[in-house]
């Protein structure tokens, strides 16, 4: 039975989930979601579906709201989604997916959230080593119950609170997309021009000039940028100066890069 996962990913842990769903649900492809939004018409003709990405603000990343808008479904598949989160259940995602996917006459079967660690460190800072531990010791055995799960074609579905007050939050974010990046600098004595925050970049939003970064209000608020700089030479504004930088310990930062991936 062929299964293709689309993910999206900035900090590594849906990456990492859907590498580990991977390895445990036969015959699956893994395909990046920033990838397939570059094709003029993103087709899917598979018996499983999954989709794996981050909760922003309570519901989907802008990015995935657009893919899945775009996406062609092929045959009537069989439709998973895990959400990674940092605090599961507040809020909305898979509500918000299966509206579109209905108007392709498809609904979600299995739906997960997958507690890991929140990388929106202007919110906080990212959480204690120990936590962290604790935590993917719990998400690795709760990746194996998916993965049966998905294998056996189950169906389930997951709570989703104050679904009202976080779509409000949602939609306030999304409108103020044109003005996100306002709040990103670049310390110049920091930065070594490595380029690796242009490449990472899921929109094409930031170019850099004489070696330093610049903006150019497009931004997703993925905060790609922000955590990949190896000297942490971005900040959000002043909150997020001391605070740490997260990636997934089993990705490595070139596994996130949208452009010259090699
Ligand atoms: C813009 C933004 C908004 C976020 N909003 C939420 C949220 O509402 N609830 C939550 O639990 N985590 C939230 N997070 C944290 C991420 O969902 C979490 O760290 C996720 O596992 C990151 O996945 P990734 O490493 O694959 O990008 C947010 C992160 C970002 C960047
Ligand atoms: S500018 Fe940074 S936060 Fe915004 S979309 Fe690009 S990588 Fe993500
Ligand atoms: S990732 Fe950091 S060091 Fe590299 S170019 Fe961007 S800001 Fe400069």
């Amino acid at each position: 039975m062929s299964t293709v996962i689309y993910y999206f990913s900035s900090t590594g842990n849906s990456l990492y989930v859907a590498r580990e769903l991977q390895k445990i649900i036969p015959d699956t492809e893994l395909r990046s979601i920033v990838d397939a939004l570059h094709e003029n018409t993103p087709t899917v003709n598979a018996e499983r579906i999954g989709f794996v990405f981050p909760m922003h603000y309570f519901g989907l990343p802008m990015q995935v709201e657009r893919f899945l808008e775009k996406l062609t479904i092929m045959e009537s598949p069989y439709i998973f989604a895990v959400v990674t989160c940092g605090v599961p259940y507040w809020g909305r995602p898979f509500i918000d997916m299966e509206k579109i996917l209905s108007t392709k006459n498809c609904r979600v079967c299995g739906k997960w959230y997958l507690r890991l660690v929140s990388n929106y460190i202007p919110y906080r800072d990212i959480a204690a080593d120990w936590r962290i531990s604790v935590r993917a010791w719990l998400a690795k055995r709760k990746i194996k119950k998916i993965a049966e799960a998905v294998n056996n074609i189950d169906n389930h579905d997951t709570w989703q609170i104050l679904r009202k007050i976080c779509a409000d939050y949602h939609e306030r974010w999304k409108e103020s997309q044109s003005q996100i990046d306002d709040n990103f600098q670049c310390n110049k004595e920091k930065c070594t021009a490595c380029r690796l925050c242009e490449r990472i970049c899921p929109q094409e939003n930031i170019t850099c000039q004489d070696g330093y970064p610049i903006w150019h209000h497009d931004c997703v608020e993925c905060l790609g940028c922000l955590h990949i700089c190896p000297v942490q030479a971005i900040d959000y504004g002043e909150i997020t100066k001391g605070r740490k930088r997260y990636r997934h310990k089993s990705v490595k930062p070139v596994d996130l890069l949208h452009t010259l991936r090699n």
